[in-house]
């Protein structure tokens, strides 16, 4: 069975996509068969992976035709993903953008990619997918967050991380989404970009408490994640050392979080 995660935060900046790329990397070094996701129009996922459809292509909808697009429009099916790192990936493009005017203007289409991945889901090709949204509360994170089974909050430990992410769970739990999507579960937030300071141990604890425990704690790491992100690599494949460690060790908890690993 195929599991799909939203990784999710109406903030900008908190690790969305970091945590996207290396749980992803992560997940397929322990054995998982994944589909990434990038349906954040700025591209930063796929252009962290090495992949930038814009600078490839010069007409617009063929970069378009390579995301989730047309498959939400319902004027075509998904794209073949692109396999990178261990993992496939359908990337996201600026064109993207576009989508969301799509969206305002006929709302049935915000179940167009929840659609789309019942194929996927019915091909039994992937343990997990994972989806990474753009820094907003509006439909393309409802697109992304109806076509889950389960939403995971990056969480730095600060002060607009946690409001962030104590919001959208009360979102989850009141029932927003799950009108329409009942099955949606809010997983054991991930720690991100954690400092070593008096403060942020404070912010990790009061995180612990309120959502009763975290997938792990990503310390912040100035040197390895922009660096990440220049050489379009994920963290796993750079560092060897305990940057690689922390990145397997919360794909450990996360699959032990969704009832164990799939395909391995
Ligand atoms: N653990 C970390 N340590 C240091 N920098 C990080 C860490 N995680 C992410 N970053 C950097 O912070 C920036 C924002 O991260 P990103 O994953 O793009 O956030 P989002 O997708 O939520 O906007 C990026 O430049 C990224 O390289
Ligand atoms: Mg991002």
């Amino acid at each position: 069975m195929t599991l799909i995660t939203t990784i999710h935060s109406y903030a900008g900046g908190v690790g969305k996509s970091a945590t996207a790329r290396d749980l992803s990397a992560a997940l397929s070094l322990l054995g998982q068969r994944v589909l990434l996701i990038d349906a954040d129009h700025q591209a930063d996922l796929s252009v962290s992976l090495g992949v930038d459809i814009d600078e490839q292509f010069e007409n617009a909808d063929d970069s378009f035709a390579w995301t989730i697009g047309p498959a939400v429009l319902g004027t075509g099916s998904l794209p073949p993903p692109q396999p990178t790192f261990g993992f496939d990936l359908i990337p996201s493009s600026i064109t993207l953008y576009n989508l969301e005017k799509e969206l305002k203007a006929d709302v049935s289409m915000v179940v167009g990619l929840r659609y789309a991945l019942d194929e996927v889901r019915a091909g039994g090709q992937y343990d997990f997918v994972l989806i990474d949204t753009n820094p907003t509360l509006g439909d393309m994170a409802t697109l992304a967050l109806l076509a889950a089974d389960r939403v995971l909050l990056p969480i730095p430990p600060n002060r607009k991380g946690l409001r962030a992410g104590t919001f959208i769970r009360s979102r989850v739990e009141k029932g927003h989404y799950q009108r329409l999507n009942p099955g949606l579960q809010v997983l054991p937030p991930i720690i991100t970009q954690a400092p070593n300071t008096v403060l942020a141990r404070r912010y990790m604890a009061e995180i612990e408490q309120q959502f009763g425990g975290t997938l792990g704690i990503i310390k912040h790491r100035p040197g390895l994640y922009p660096a990440a992100m220049e050489r379009g690599v994920p963290v796993s494949q750079l560092d060897q050392g305990e940057g690689r460690a922390e990145v397997l060790g919360v794909a450990e908890r996360f699959l032990q979080a969704v009832g164990g690993a799939r395909g391995a």
